[in-house]
């Protein structure tokens, strides 16, 4: 049995008073899921100070593909790790979009990210004109086997996924459940179908999450499909009474 998780993507919101007021608020109630958020690097000292002892977890929105060097405007996975973080989004839409990471880059971040004993959150998805051009497995299933191709069978087993239609983004228009499900089997049955002998197992223990436009009206509906097993939440992440309603969803 897979426990669900809730995963915030501050992106690029927030401030030393914001983000102390969120994540009060946040700390103040039990949520049935487990949660986690992923803040702007300049607050993750705040968040370690602020989470640390508590259920909820912490993580960045990004990693260097690198270790260290000379690298202006870098974060490296051990940097991160210092700072207490047990997540970090890799490949998010957004990533692959404005900074051009291609699907290799994002697989070095991956693998980056668990050298230092980091969950990285590996995000795949299409594009409308791709889903309406009938590419969305292919387009996902490349994303994804880039990264299965970088990692052993035990690094595989140690990631996060996450399926984030890009045309659900920010955008309100969610995936519906029925949608969102059919791609995560695909994952799923994509990481299953590996050459490893534990592919089968690796699979049926990997938590998959669907991000786009979840809010707490719409949660419910999506965590209860079989493979989906949990959210990356944007938006919803930036209001503590949000994030904890859909992570109790
Ligand atoms: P959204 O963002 O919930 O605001 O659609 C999700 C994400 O980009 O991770």
């Amino acid at each position: 049995m897979r426990q669900k998780l809730v995963i915030g993507n501050w992106k690029m919101h927030g401030s030393l008073a914001a983000n102390a007021a969120l994540l009060d608020g946040i700390k103040a109630a039990p949520a049935r899921a487990r949660l986690a958020v992923c803040a702007p690097f300049p607050y993750l000292a705040q968040c370690q100070a602020t989470l640390a002892g508590t259920a909820i977890a912490w993580g960045a929105q990004d990693v260097s593909a690198e270790v260290r060097g000379a690298f202006t405007g870098e974060v490296a996975a051990p940097m991160l790790a210092e700072f207490g973080c047990a997540y970090v989004l890799v490949g998010h839409s957004e990533r692959r979009s404005y900074h051009g990471e291609t699907d290799a880059t994002v697989a070095t971040k991956a693998l980056r990210a668990l050298e230092s004993g980091l969950t990285p959150v590996v995000c795949v998805g299409e594009t409308l004109a791709q889903r309406e051009a009938g590419e969305t497995e292919a387009v996902v299933g490349r994303q994804l086997a880039a990264v299965v191709e970088a990692l052993s069978i035990d690094q595989l087993g140690k990631i996060v996924l996450a399926y984030e239609p890009v045309w659900a983004i920010g955008t309100g228009k969610t995936a519906t459940s029925e949608q969102a499900q059919a791609v995560h089997a695909y994952l799923r049955g994509q990481v299953a179908s590996g050459s490893a002998a534990a592919s089968a197992d690796v699979a049926a223990r990997m938590p998959i999450l669907y991000g786009g436009s979840v809010k707490p009206d719409n949660a419910a509906e999506l965590f209860s499909m079989s493979d989906i097993d949990g959210g990356l939440i944007g938006g919803a992440s930036l209001k503590a009474e949000d994030f904890l309603a859909i992570g109790n969803a």
